[in-house]
């Protein structure tokens, strides 16, 4: 890899969902990848990115802990390139009443999807302020909009994504290092099975491509754009809760995620 003219990109949580379109799609347009999941499907999926022609590395590591981003950081290291792009995507959620949450769970949901996120923007981010270049992708939510009642610590931590994108942009506003964040509704991954809530509403209705949602946060993200709300219906959601009351939202949430709301 270290010989290779491409730029490079790193995707993390590119095993699946979203972040395993992200990682395609940045295959597909050339760029060498350094791709990150927690378990061995990462190293099948390096296969089948590889069929782009590109070079893959994929990296099993638990970024809900700071060794885990030692190791990938390291591995990044190794290959001795600044990556150009930064798609820092991994997180999981977790359904239920916060009281009858498991506390391992939901600081496991804190730890992955907001520090280890951050320790990880943190190294890579100050290489790219080095060299004056690159595009950093963070994978927010408009679950970040609203109170999450019966997925609280959830919403919590995309809320805390979603405004630190902004300020880290803003940070960056004098390099040519820009942030965007792709803050997706629901979208047809595993987050739902995962976070043990297919028996709710949210979990059980409709939801966007994530295809779809990929590509619409890579292009905002090489368009160097702050954000992108993919999908019509999303955009009509995040606007609207960014004007109705927050005990409004939280209750509006409940319908959507608590145990047993869906009909199935
Ligand atoms: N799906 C939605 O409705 C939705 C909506 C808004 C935002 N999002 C956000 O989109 C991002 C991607 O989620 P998704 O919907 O694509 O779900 P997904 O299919 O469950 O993918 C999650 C990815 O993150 C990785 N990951 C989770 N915990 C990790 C850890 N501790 N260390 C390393 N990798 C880890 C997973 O790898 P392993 O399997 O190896 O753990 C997997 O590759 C998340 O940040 C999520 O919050 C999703």
């Amino acid at each position: 890899m270290a010989s290779s003219l491409r730029p490079l990109a790193v995707v993390t949580g590119a095993s699946t969902g979203i972040g395993r379109e992200l990682a395609g799609i940045a295959a597909e347009r050339g760029y060498d990848l350094v791709i990150a999941a927690d378990e061995p499907l990462i190293d099948d999926t390096a296969i089948s990115l590889r069929g782009f022609g590109v070079d893959v590395l994929p990296v099993q590591a638990d970024l809900a802990t700071t060794g885990g981003v030692d190791d990938l950081c390291a591995r990044i290291q190794s290959t001795g390139r600044t990556p150009q792009l930064l798609l820092a995507n991994a997180g999981v959620g977790l359904g239920h009443a916060f009281l009858d949450q498991d506390p391992a769970d939901w600081s496991r949901v804190i730890d992955t999807n907001i520090t280890g996120t951050l320790f990880l923007i943190h190294k890579v981010g100050r290489e790219m302020r080095t060299a004056d270049t690159g595009r950093i992708l963070i994978t927010g939510s408009i679950a970040g909009f609203m109170p999450g009642s019966f997925q609280a610590v959830y919403n919590g931590t995309k809320a805390f994504l979603n405004s630190f994108s902004f300020a880290l942009r803003n940070e960056l506003k004098d390099t040519a290092v820009t942030v965007t964040c792709l803050m997706p509704g629901p979208t047809d991954t595993e987050f739902f099975a995962r976070g043990d809530l297919l028996d709710t509403k949210v979990g059980q209705d409709d939801k966007d491509d994530p295809a779809d949602v990929a590509a619409a946060g890579f292009e905002a993200m090489m368009n160097g754009e702050g954000d992108v709300v993919a999908g019509w219906k999303n955009k009509l959601q995040s606007a609207a809760a960014n004007v109705l009351p927050s005990g409004f939202l939280a209750e509006q949430h409940r319908k959507m995620a608590e145990p047993g709301s869906g009909t199935h």
